[in-house]
């Protein structure tokens, strides 16, 4: 289902769910059409960087790190230019920030983490950050197409891998967006079905 938000045009997608779930997930999706005149406060990236850092994690061992980028800045504007893949160009400069997600390739004790394990932890952390935003009444949108050697340049960060940027603002009126953008924007969403996913636990 596709609603039409009256207030301010912006497009939202309700999960469709058989029982209730919190509407902060039935309610999250992923847009890539953002206010391009919206700017988040210094209050709101406090608050995402603290959703990011109570995630928990393997022995608490936090392996992960994160880069907060205003639209505007000089990070922001050169991953726009070079570090996003195909259709992310098109439409993630219009969100206020990105925040690149980052795992730590040592663990504590100076061994390499394994990556799988990594990334699982790194992947919880951005979770979070990303309905951290819902709550905010902002919305986030995950991207893994981008050009993870040339992220690491413009941050000029070692010892991690660049795990995924997450595109956070607020939605943007549909109206005034290229026809393909509209057209993605109105797309339905859609899930497998709980049969195909849930190994045991749903019949009584
Ligand atoms: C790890 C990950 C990487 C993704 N990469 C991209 C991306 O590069 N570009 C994009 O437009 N969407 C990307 N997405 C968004 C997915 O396409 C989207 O979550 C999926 O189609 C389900 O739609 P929904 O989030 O609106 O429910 C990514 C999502 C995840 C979790």
């Amino acid at each position: 289902m596709v609603l039409n938000c009256p207030v301010s045009n912006a497009i939202s997608k309700p999960a469709q769910t058989i029982v209730p779930i919190s509407s902060l997930i039935a309610n999250r999706w992923s847009p890539r059409v953002f206010d391009i005149t919206h700017e988040l406060t210094h209050g709101d990236v406090l608050a995402l960087a603290e959703a990011a850092r109570w995630a928990p994690s393997s022995n608490n061992a936090q392996p992960w790190k994160f880069s907060i980028l205003l639209r505007g800045s000089d990070e922001f504007e050169t991953i726009s230019q070079s570090g996003l893949t195909g259709f992310n160009q098109s439409w993630a400069p219009s969100s206020s920030a990105y925040v690149v997600v980052m795992a730590d390739r040592l663990r504590p004790d100076g061994n390499e983490w394994d990556k799988g394990t990594v990334f699982y932890n790194a992947g919880l952390a951005s979770a979070q950050v990303v309905f951290e935003s819902e709550a905010m009444g902002l919305k986030a949108h995950y991207m893994g197409g981008i050009v993870h050697d040339e992220v690491q340049k413009v941050l000029g960060v070692d010892g991690v891998w660049i795990v995924n940027i997450l595109a956070i603002g607020k939605q943007g009126d549909i109206s005034s967006a290229p026809s393909e953008l509209q057209e993605r924007e109105l797309a339905e969403r859609s899930r497998k079905e709980l049969s195909e996913i849930i190994v045991h636990g749903l019949v009584r």
